[in-house]
């Protein structure tokens, strides 16, 4: 294992049925002015907008409303809720969603506190952000594990970059599995396929010698396999649907990566696809990680060897990828880019593979020509 510090600043409050009482006893933390953050128009279909605002206004605060909060969420809805959040007077952000809508509030949350613009403090400064409005995060939608961390996906439509941006972490995060019953069957698979992927991601990083972070990542692993076949069989099967929620904090809460520098070239592959064409981010990854695998495996197969035993239960690392394949395929979830509407032409396959972030901890270091054809074979 390498060496490393750990430190883990957010409350977690998790449970069917925990979300009322706990945002409850949270809201007696914060200040008065609370914005309510959410996405496109789920939260007031559901109802639950309305709960919450009474909420709200049970415990005394005011409201400043901040919906729209887009799927793949832009850096100019960031810099709409920063002012938002300014003019404002916040003293606290409530983000009441999936990974679009915590991904946004993290950096608002840094945004709204710094006088440069942060897309060029981070990336041209090189500098992070150390104050921000405190956030709170009521998940309504598993699969990222976002409320666990402080980074975010954010997509700069002006530069054609989906990249990480590091924000706060948020204070609590509420995990009611309860609230995840109307997300629609399509996007609980490709959330919960988001998870396994992160597993992946983290698990193909150095070492390759086995340690116990792997270990449990490896035990991860199979339940998101097992509770993915249980929830598509049946949907009302609430211990699968709670665990697929644990699994995607379990993810992203930084457990699984002691030790470990991480992969994730899947997703720096993924995340650019989406900057040129607005994929789903599951369903992106569904149909990259069979065919990028098969590119890198042979440079640590005894690390997809074991992979293929332990997760799998089939012995070699190529059968190991097929069973993947066959499991994507098997949940429904796209196997082919032209299934999911994408073609992509000449220039923007080479677009994309050359604005790439090639990631250290990749076992293969990838060239943008290797990436074009992996894209090509996705097709
Ligand atoms: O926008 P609304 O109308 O609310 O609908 C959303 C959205 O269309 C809907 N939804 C959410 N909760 C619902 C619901 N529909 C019915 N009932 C509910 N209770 O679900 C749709 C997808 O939501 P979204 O938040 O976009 O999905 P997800 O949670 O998969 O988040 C994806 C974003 O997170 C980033 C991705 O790149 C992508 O931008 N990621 C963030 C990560 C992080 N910060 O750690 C890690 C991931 O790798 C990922 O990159
Ligand atoms: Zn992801």
């Amino acid at each position: 294992m390498n060496r490393f510090d750990y430190e883990f600043p957010v409350r977690i409050h998790f449970g069917q049925g925990c979300f009322e009482d706990s945002l409850r006893k949270e809201l007696q933390r914060y200040g008065k002015t609370v914005m309510l953050a959410y996405g496109g128009g789920s939260l007031k279909r559901t109802g639950l907008y309305d709960h919450i605002v009474k909420i709200l206004k049970e415990a005394g605060k005011t409201i400043v409303d901040f919906g729209g909060i887009m799927p793949n969420p832009t850096y100019a809805k960031v810099l709409e809720g920063a002012r938002l959040a300014r003019e404002s007077q916040v003293d606290f952000i409530l983000a009441v969603g999936g990974g679009s809508v915590s991904d946004c509030c993290k950096i608002v949350s840094a945004q709204a506190r710094l006088d440069s613009d942060i897309w060029d403090y981070e990336y041209a400064e090189h500098k992070i952000p150390t104050d921000f409005i405190p956030l709170g995060v009521i998940v309504t939608a598993s699969g990222t594990g976002s409320e666990q961390n402080n980074g975010a996906v954010i997509t700069n439509e002006e530069k054609k970059m989906k990249s990480p941006l590091w924000g706060c972490f948020a204070d609590f995060a509420i995990l009611d599995p309860d609230l995840t019953k109307t997300v629609p069957m399509k996007q609980v698979i490709s959330g919960a396929f988001d998870t396994l992927s992160h597993c992946m991601e983290t698990y193909f990083g150095n070492p390759h010698r086995s340690n116990l972070s792997d270990e449990i990542n490896e035990a991860v692993q199979r339940s998101v396999i097992q509770n993915m076949k249980a929830i598509i069989a049946n949907p009302a099967d609430d211990h699968a649907r709670s665990e697929l929620m644990w699994a995607s904090a379990m993810g992203e809460n930084g457990l699984l990566k002691l030790g470990k520098q991480t992969d994730f070239q899947c997703h720096m592959l993924e995340h650019q696809l989406g900057a040129y064409t607005d994929c789903n981010h599951g369903q992106g990854l569904a149909v990259l990680h069979p065919t990028l695998y098969r590119h890198i495996y042979k440079s640590a197969e005894e690390k997809f060897d074991r992979w293929a035993q332990e997760v799998w239960l089939i012995d070699h690392a190529k059968d190991g990828i097929d069973f993947l394949a066959d499991f994507i395929y098997d949940c429904g979830l796209p196997t082919k880019l032209s299934e999911i509407g994408i073609t992509l032409d000449d220039t923007t396959r080479r677009a994309i593979a050359e604005s790439t972030i090639i990631t250290p901890g990749c076992c293969k270091q990838l060239t943008a020509d290797e990436l074009e054809l992996i894209l090509r074979e996705c097709e």
